[in-house]
């Protein structure tokens, strides 16, 4: 068994519905070697309980310990196309993304870019994903291979795509679906870690055949997931409405298939109406918001306090590469920025539960992690300011966990990456 020592440890929990933070001074957390945390508390309370000589000391000196991170909804193809701008949504995939995408055809891309995304999550303190790969499926086959290797949490899957985007990127639906099948039987629940998701891109690039299809999936397959993007740009919105005629708005597409349930991840939702968000809620799927993504495309702003006033779930997400950043507190600041425009203004405790619980209970992990309660895996980052002196400085300074959580907010990149773990295994070490 190992004993971690920190500062603080910090995360959110719920409780009864409420979203409560647990902040521990001079803390200690006990993992056991199936990498489960057994406890957390103080050090002068957990250390005594266990005799000389049974626990490894880790000690992380003044660092802070937070859950890994958890981001809902990127893209591993598009690492490359980062900051490419000058153009919203649909003239953006016409331009960046689909020739981009198509360069996954080659194995050697797909490996290469599937090792360095899992480089960069490690790096950013991301312990799980949930991840678009390209329409090919030995580029999903790369995905998952290194994810495995890698040690972090994946639900992902190939994108499909039948119209809408060019001949190099469109696969039939038959074919499609056969390369699913095989991609669901090695990789879906493997080693507890690694998940697959049915992954229509969204309502322009699928036919018909292609949903019932893939409704079909669902149904053989009901464990695994359907990620997909949904009312991401009014001309979007408004192609989709011109396009699926006969189902009564963007979201029924979905619905009248059979995709939407609670293992259902909805990218953007940002022009969703009242309806759409009580079916959604109905439904327990999740509303995962993209800030960084939305401000950079221009997409508008996602109005969060609405989509959870009509109990909707919702989670956070970078969006590369139409995010700009990988950073989950990048993102979690830009999604502070995008509620404080429309009036809200978001505690710091409900940013990091966006960025970590709300993403487990989205991918159904939240009992195996999110938060830092015994139980649960140890997956958990080591966070320091010594890299950033005005950080440094001002954590210094503060006199709250809310208020040092919301420093790092604010002022955190790659740099405050200490450490990260998964199951209570070292991934990654910034020396
Ligand atoms: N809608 C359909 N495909 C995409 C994509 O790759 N990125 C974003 N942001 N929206 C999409
Ligand atoms: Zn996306």
């Amino acid at each position: 068994m190992t004993v971690h020592l920190a500062a603080e440890i910090w995360y959110a929990k719920k409780e009864r519905g409420s979203i409560v933070f647990v902040a521990q001074k001079d803390a200690a957390m006990v993992v056991d070697e199936h990498g489960k945390i057994l406890k957390v508390g103080t050090k002068t309370a957990i250390l005594p309980q266990f005799p000389a000589g049974e626990l490894r000391h880790v000690d992380h000196g003044d660092n802070f310990i937070v859950p890994g991170f958890i981001d809902s909804h990127l893209h591993c193809p598009q690492l490359d196309l980062i900051g490419s701008g000058g153009l919203p949504l649909l003239g953006w995939l016409d331009k960046y993304v689909f020739p981009t995408e198509a360069q996954f055809a080659s194995q050697n891309v797909a490996k290469a870019g599937a090792q360095r995304l899992t480089r960069e999550l490690r790096r950013h303190g991301i312990t799980t994903a949930a991840v678009f790969s390209s329409v090919h499926a030995l580029a999903a086959e790369e995905l998952f291979a290194e994810f495995d290797a890698a040690g972090l949490r994946l639900v992902s899957g190939k994108t499909s795509m039948d119209c809408g985007a060019p001949n190099n990127l469109m696969q039939d639906a038959e074919s499609d679906i056969r390369d699913q099948k095989v991609l669901i039987a090695r990789w879906h629940g493997k080693n507890g870690r690694l998940f697959y998701a049915i992954t229509p891109r969204f309502a322009l690039s699928c036919t018909k055949e292609m949903f019932r299809k893939l409704a079909e999936l669902r149904s053989e397959f009901p464990t695994c997931f359907v990620q997909t993007h949904i009312s991401e740009n009014q001309n979007e919105v408004a192609a989709v409405r011109d396009v699926w005629k006969s189902h009564k708005d963007y979201l029924a597409v979905y619905e009248d298939f059979g995709l939407l349930n609670e293992k259902t991840l909805l990218a953007h939702g940002i022009y969703l109406s009242d309806d759409e968000l009580r079916r959604i809620a109905k439904a327990r799927a999740t509303i995962v918001h993209c800030p960084t993504s939305n401000t950079f495309l221009g997409s508008g702003l996602f109005a969060l306090r609405k989509a959870l006033d009509a109990g909707a779930r919702v989670c956070l997400a970078s969006d590369i590469g139409g995010g700009t950043s990988l950073s989950p507190w990048q993102t979690m600041l830009e999604s502070y920025k995008v509620q404080a425009l429309q009036g809200t203004y978001l505690s710091s405790v409900e940013l990091l539960y966006y960025g970590t619980l709300a993403g487990a209970e989205a991918l159904g992990m939240d009992s195996i992690c999110g938060s830092l309660e015994p139980q649960k895996a140890a997956d958990f980052v080591v966070l320091s300011s010594r890299r950033n002196q005005l950080l440094a400085e001002r954590i210094a300074k503060t006199t709250s966990p809310e208020e040092r959580l919301f420093a790092f907010i604010t002022s955190g990149d790659d740099r405050v990456v200490e450490a990260t773990y998964v199951s209570g295994r070292e991934v990654y070490r910034n020396s």
